[in-house]
């Protein structure tokens, strides 16, 4: 009797578990149906984005708008109060994407709550959005929560969002996550959208996007094509009984 109540408990517990493991899809970017907003990255608010050093942040910021370039995608731009201190939006992301819609909110915190903007993102057809915005905790976080609201698949990219501390950004990307956003990094965001190495974009088109804006990536391309065509072995030789007793 009890060795078969013990049984059950644990057939419900593992039959749980396989729920909840086949209740996860995993829905990665597909770059046939994004589209790419730019949100409040102004030249007022950039001052207010320090949960990151500065050099990074405006690296990030810029790769973010850089994507819509490289992978082709549908881009929409916006700014709150952009003649106030504010400020007018980043002028690289502007000389980026001259064609692309760009919305100046008047006073919607909430981009979605602008009908221009709204009827921007619906005018791409694209039901997966990739966003980027200061602060994160504003900016990004309603309007992803805005978009998740009305059926879209949300991706925070929250490399190139900036808030005032590292605790306001963790906060607003748990809350983001609670809601279903998923929250990754600028790098995670451009290898979902290439996925493979041999597709166009690949290899020619990615290793100078991130010799450009992740430049640790690109010094390692760098050392490795100068070791290869000039290189001579460095004297570090990894043959076991050569190391160091430990
Ligand atoms: C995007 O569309 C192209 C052309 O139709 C296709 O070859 C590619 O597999 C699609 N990519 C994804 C991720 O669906
Ligand atoms: C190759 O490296 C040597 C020094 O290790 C240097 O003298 C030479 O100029 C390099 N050649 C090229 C083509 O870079
Ligand atoms: C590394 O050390 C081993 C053992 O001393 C030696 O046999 C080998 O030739 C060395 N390799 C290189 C690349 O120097």
């Amino acid at each position: 009797m009890q060795f078969s109540k013990s049984f059950v408990c644990h057939a419900v517990y593992f039959f749980s578990l396989f729920l909840a493991a086949s209740a996860f899809t995993y829905e990665r970017i597909d770059k046939n149906n994004t589209v790419l907003l730019v949100v409040d990255h102004q030249e007022g608010l950039y001052q207010m984005a320090r949960d990151m050093p500065a050099v990074e942040m405006k690296a990030n910021i810029l790769a973010h708008a850089a994507l819509g370039k490289v992978f082709n995608l549908p881009v929409v731009m916006t700014t709150s109060a952009d003649t106030g201190p504010n400020g007018p939006l980043i002028e690289e992301i502007v000389k980026m994407h001259p064609d692309a819609p760009f919305i100046h909110r008047h006073g919607e915190v909430d981009a979605w709550d602008n009908a221009d903007f709204r009827a921007a993102v619906e005018a791409t057809g694209k039901k997966q959005v990739i966003l980027a915005g200061i602060t994160t905790d504003v900016c990004t976080a309603f309007l992803a929560l805005s978009l998740k609201a009305a059926g879209y698949s949300v991706y925070a990219n929250s490399d190139a969002s900036g808030t005032f501390d590292i605790k306001t950004a963790q906060d607003a990307n748990d809350r983001m996550r609670a809601a279903g956003i998923q929250v990754l990094s600028m790098f995670a965001v451009a290898l979902e959208l290439m996925r493979d190495w041999r597709n166009t974009p690949g290899t020619p088109e990615m290793m100078p996007f991130f010799d450009q804006y992740l430049p640790e990536y690109g010094m390692l391309a760098r050392g490795h094509d100068a070791a290869f065509l000039n290189g001579t072995i460095s004297g570090l030789n990894t043959t076991l009984d050569t190391q160091y007793p430990v």
